[in-house]
């Protein structure tokens, strides 16, 4: 029998489960495979002894409903940016992914299938080059890749995001109130563009617009002035002022890669109220909610057949490529096309001219 390794790392997102799932039954219909998963990432791996759970059709029966990986992750411990500790007790960031392929070779795995965002294939493409074979699988709530149309995970967040933003429409409408809902997405508006158009915002506000608050009031006013007294806006955690910065903190922890987005949504509140803005002002940071939780059926399925599809790669020997989405079909890319620069919403985008088209504001 050969030995698949899977993998999954960076943060959850919903439909990681339906991928381990399907390459778990695909290979056990080949007949020819052995699934093992790696504990937390690939931590699993190079713990002694390792942290591995073998996968089968009894331990993965029906876990594709379930948000989460029930291999767990983190963000931590990146092996391209490995801290080490160094005798006079500071640390340095080192590339140990020469050791890991050597790791998971060793430990007699004939493939790793990593699944991740573009953190992780970017480590997925340094093993490949270190010549372990490797397939990875997209993941991200914030669609943000450019090698695919879609990813899973990206569908949940926009149904959590667009439930919630229902919610705060009754609420502002009860109290004339200007609503400000902050998003996930990172550097790109995809779900707050998503969710604005699904729950009909008046004001959206993206990282690739930013935004002006002389406009935004203006938006606000005309809908006071107009008697519609309430007002929702659905803001990205990436969103900026013109010629100002994202909020957010530089984290502590040395293992850490990310300014850790958030309070753009307060920030703003706090601008509107200095600005006179006609009406209370109420921020909602939706957070992490975006993340969990069960995945849609359209994240169930594409998740389900990107996990076929990797195992099908993995079984022809295609090593080196990551499985893509695109024109309405799973199919793969190799990793040196995967792009190391965000998937962002570009001006002509179809959906921002129609959220444009019908009044949506984006502060510009
Ligand atoms: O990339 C997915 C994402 O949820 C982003 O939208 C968000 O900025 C970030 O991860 C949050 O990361 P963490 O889970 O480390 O707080």
């Amino acid at each position: 029998m050969k030995k698949i390794l899977v993998s999954t790392g960076g943060g959850d997102c919903p439909g990681l489960n339906a991928v381990i799932r399907a390459i778990t039954r695909s290979a056990r219909r080949s007949g020819n495979w052995e699934v093992w998963g790696s504990m937390e990432a690939l931590n699993g791996v190079m713990q002694d002894p390792p942290d591995l759970m073998q996968l089968t059709e009894a331990n993965t029966a029906g876990i594709h409903i379930k948000g989460g990986t029930m291999l767990k992750t983190t963000n931590l411990g990146n092996p391209l940016e490995y801290p080490v500790q160094q005798p006079d007790g500071s640390w340095k960031k080192m590339d140990i992914t020469p050791s890991v392929a050597e790791r998971i070779r060793s430990l007699g795995f004939d493939v790793l299938i990593n699944i991740g965002g573009d953190g992780s294939q970017r480590i997925s493409q340094a093993l490949w080059e270190n010549g372990l074979p490797v397939i990875g699988v997209p993941k991200t709530i914030d669609n943000d890749l450019h090698a695919t149309d879609l990813t899973f995970g990206f569908t949940t967040a926009v149904q959590i995001a667009t439930d919630s933003f229902d919610k705060l429409v009754t609420t502002a409408e009860s109290h004339h109130r200007v609503m400000i809902m902050e998003v996930m997405g990172r550097d790109a508006g995809w779900i707050a563009l998503h969710t604005a158009i699904a729950g009909g915002a008046e004001i959206c506000l993206i990282p690739e617009i930013p935004f002006d608050l002389d406009k935004i009031m203006e938006t606000i006013r005309e809908r006071y002035e107009h008697g519609k007294g309430f007002v929702n806006i659905v803001i990205a955690e990436g969103a900026k002022p013109k010629g100002g910065k994202v909020v957010g903190v530089r984290s502590g922890n040395h293992a850490e890669e990310h300014i850790k987005l958030g309070g753009v949504a307060n920030y703003l509140r706090v601008l509107l109220e200095e600005a006179g803005c006609p009406a209370q002002v109420r921020a909602t940071i939706l957070g992490h909610v975006q993340r969990g939780g069960t995945p849609v059926a359209f994240d169930r399925i594409l998740a389900t057949a990107m996990g076929a599809k990797a195992f099908e790669l993995a079984d022809a020997e295609s090593w080196g490529r990551m499985v893509a989405f695109k024109n309405n079909t799973v199919t793969s890319v190799a990793f040196h096309e995967v792009a190391k620069e965000p998937k962002l919403l570009s001006p002509d985008h179809y959906l921002l001219l129609v959220a444009k088209s019908i009044g949506i504001s984006f502060g510009d």
